[in-house]
Parts: structure tokens; C-alpha cells; sequence
């Protein structure tokens, strides 16, 4: 097991990597969390079934009894409803101040589950035990919780860190192998925004990786994690540097609310928001042919990415392109090499209509083979 730490300036935890954990919990978390009453573990269903019974049986040799809060799969459920029925039922369940709310699942569990626990009686402690790998390698870590609204993804929320958080390898072997290259997405922006070792590492171990080696599934998780913790450590209510995470997630976002969050995982969508930055910064002479074709074709080797209908005009109007006609310019994350990215704050929307049209032309007719800025769909 390796432990990463997480250093900001309102928590200080540890994000806990390795094989067979789940059993594990329980002790590590009582130590942590000194009096224990109960603990409630919110899991879906199908989780339950899979992964619940090691973190139960721990905590009842422990003698603390566990009761569980069920949340149907779906990033549906990741909403004020679902967060004022688990209220409720917590308060039915006559949950206090020494309860303890354990997270098991993926990033809608996390992030409804830590939502919870910030507001419940004002505040109790969670732990996450993250069971996809984009909850691993990144929603668990770094404290944002929240719910959407019909308006958008994520409006309400806070920042609540977890008392630790659990990536328990093991739990990967059952997650459908389109949901782990979609959270491998988010392993391929950690690479790119700053550790290009993990970028290589991605690139000569994809085989290994997506036939769910443990070893490997464990190196990039541990990678993305450090990756994640050091900015988060620096910036944790995103005022600066922890801007440079939404790389890809400007365009994929549009993507997302263009499709009504149905065609493509979140993974997938922030896998072509990728490909529309990377592009929009090859032609503006920022990236290199050469890093443009490695980062695109990362991209494209973790996943099938799924076509998707949606014009241009959508998406730029989505990703915040019409606005430009009132305010100047839009900012965006873009890369300057792999492992390096800048804020930039002056694209203009032809410039980001181009880098659209780049990325669709890239999913309807395979990635292009001459250098983009010599294209005629890319807008100077
Ligand atoms: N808080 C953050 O910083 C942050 C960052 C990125 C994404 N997110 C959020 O994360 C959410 C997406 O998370 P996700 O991709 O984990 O999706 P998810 O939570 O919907 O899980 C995907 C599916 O996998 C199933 N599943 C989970 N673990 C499994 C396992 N071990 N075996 C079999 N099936 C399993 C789930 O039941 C679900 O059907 C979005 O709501 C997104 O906004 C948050």
C-alpha cells in the first residue's frame, strides 16, 4: 500500500493506494476518527452486492454497527432530492455528531456522499472509498462535493474534504471496461497538465493497463493522485493553478450538456474536450505537431471514444462562445508541451469555432495526418 498526502489549508489527509483495503477501513478510519457511533455507507445496489461486505464485517469486529443508505445508480441521482431524502433518513436513523458517513462508489456517490456530510448536522466525517477508476484517480481527492441542478453540472456543492480516502485496487476488476478507459481520461490531463513520466508511462503500458493489470491500474492511480494532490495543495478553492485540472473540461462540459449527459460518459467527453484544446493550441503555435499527435493519440488508444451529434455552433455557444460578443475573449487551459499548460485568457471564438470543427472533423474522419495549421477548417 503506498499513502499520498493531501495538504491544504484546511485539511491534512491521506489517500491510501493499494490491493485488498476494504477490510482495512474500518480500523484506519476509528483510529482516525477517534468516537465512533455508527456508520452509514451509502453505495448503490449493485455495489453493495460486489464490494460492501469486507467494509461491513470490519467494522463489526470493531463492534460499531453499520447501516446503509442506498442510492440507485446514475448521475441522475446526483441531486438535491436524493440529497434531502439521504437527510432524512439519516435523521430517521437518529445519525449524530459521532456518526460517520462512508462514500462506496464512483464520483456520484463520492460527491453527493461528501455533499451530505458537509451538511448534515452542519458537518460530520466521510471517508471515500472511490470504486471506478475516475473516482480514484481523481473526484475523490481535493474536496469538491455538490449536486446539479437542471441548469448545470455541479451548481451546488462545497468544498469538504474526507478524513481519508480508500483506492482499493481490487474493486477495478469489476468495473465495465468502458467506465475504466473513460476514467483513464482523466489520467492522460494529469499527464499532460504536469507529470509527462505518467503521460509516458500511459503511452508504453496501454495494453497492460487496459487489460486491468493490477500492478499498472496501481501506478497510474498513485501518479494521478500525487498529480492531483500538489495542486490541489496549492490552490484549493481554485483561484489559480487548480484551473489547470479543467483542462478538457471546458469543450467536454459543452459536449456533456449538448448530449444531455446520455451519449458519453464524463470521461469520454473530457477525452475529446482534449482533442479541442490540444488542437486549438497546435494552431496557435503553442504545441508542437509532434506533442499534438502523442496527446490526440493517447487519447484515442484508451478509448473508443463515442460520435455524438452536435454542431459547432452548439458547442461553442455551450462552452461559452457566445458570451465572447459581450465580454472579449474566452480562457482556456491549453498545452505548451506534456507535462506543461498555461492559462490563456485571450482566445477568441473563431479560434475555439476552429479548434470545434478540428475535433469533429477528428471524430467523423479518423485524426488527420498533416499538420492542423495548415488545414483549412482552423480559423486564424
Ligand atoms: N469532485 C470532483 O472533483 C470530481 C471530479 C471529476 C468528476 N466528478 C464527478 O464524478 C461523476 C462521475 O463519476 P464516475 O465516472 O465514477 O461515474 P459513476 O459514479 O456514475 O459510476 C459509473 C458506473 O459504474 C458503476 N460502478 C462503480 N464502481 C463499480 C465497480 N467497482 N464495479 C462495477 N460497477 C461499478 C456505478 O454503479 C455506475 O453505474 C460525475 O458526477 C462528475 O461530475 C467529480
Amino acid at each position: 500500500m503506498t499513502s499520498v498526502p493531501v495538504k491544504t489549508d484546511s485539511a491534512d489527509y491521506q489517500v491510501h493506494i493499494g490491493r485488498g483495503l476494504l477490510g482495512s477501513i474500518a480500523k484506519e478510519y476509528v483510529r482516525l476518527a477517534g468516537r465512533v457511533s455508527r456508520v452509514f455507507l451509502v453505495t448503490s445496489p449493485q455495489i453493495e452486492r460486489l464490494w460492501a461486505a469486507p467494509v461491513r464485517d470490519g467494522f463489526a469486529a470493531l463492534g460499531v454497527p453499520v447501516e446503509v443508505l442506498q442510492v440507485p445508480p446514475g448521475e441522475g441521482e446526483k441531486r438535491l432530492g436524493t440529497l434531502e431524502r439521504l437527510c432524512e433518513e439519516l435523521a430517521e436513523q437518529r445519525a449524530d455528531r459521532d456518526s460517520l458517513l462512508v462514500a462506496l462508489g464512483g464520483g456520484v456517490i463520492g460527491d453527493l456522499t461528501g455533499f451530505l456530510a458537509a451538511v448534515y448536522m452542519r458537518g460530520i466525517r466521510f471517508v471515500q472509498v472511490p470504486t471506478t477508476l475516475l473516482a480514484q484517480v481523481d473526484s475523490s481527492v481535493g474536496g469538491k462535493t455538490g449536486v446539479n441542478l437542471r441548469a448545470g453540472k455541479n451548481l451546488v456543492g462545497s468544498f469538504y474534504h474526507p478524513l481519508a480516502v480508500f483506492a482499493d485496487i481490487d474493486v477495478l476488476r469489476t468495473l465495465p471496461e468502458r467506465e475504466l478507459r473513460a476514467g483513464l481520461q482523466e489520467s492522460v490531463k494529469a499527464g499532460v497538465i504536469g507529470d509527462p513520466a505518467l503521460f509516458a508511462y500511459m503511452e508504453a503500458n496501454t495494453g497492460t493497463i487496459l487489460q486491468g493489470d493490477p500492478n499498472a491500474l496501481q501506478h497510474v492511480v498513485e501518479a494521478s493522485v500525487r498529480m492531483k494532490a500538489a495542486v490541489v495543495g496549492q490552490d484549493e478553492r481554485e483561484n489559480g493553478l487548480r484551473m489547470i485540472l479543467n483542462f478538457g473540461h471546458t469543450v467536454g462540459h459543452a459536449i456533456e450538456a449538448a448530449t444531455e449527459y446520455k451519449a458519453l460518459l464524463h470521461g469520454e467527453a473530457i477525452g475529446w474536450g482534449m482533442v479541442a484544446a490540444t488542437r486549438l493550441a497546435q494552431s496557435r503555435g503553442m504545441l508542437t505537431d509532434g506533442d499534438a499527435d502523442r496527446i490526440t493519440a493517447l487519447v484515442h488508444r484508451n478509448a473508443d471514444l463515442p460520435r455524438f451529434q452536435a454542431d459547432a455552433d452548439r458547442l461553442v455557444a455551450l462552452t461559452g462562445g457566445d458570451k465572447k460578443k459581450r465580454s472579449g475573449t474566452l480562457n482556456f487551459v491549453l498545452p505548451t508541451a506534456i507535462g506543461t499548460v498555461e492559462l490563456v485568457r485571450d482566445v477568441t471564438e473563431a479560434e475555439l469555432t476552429g479548434a470545434v470543427h478540428a475535433m469533429l472533423l477528428e471524430m467523423h474522419f479518423g485524426r488527420p495526418s498533416a499538420p492542423l495549421a495548415t488545414t483549412p477548417w482552423v480559423h486564424a
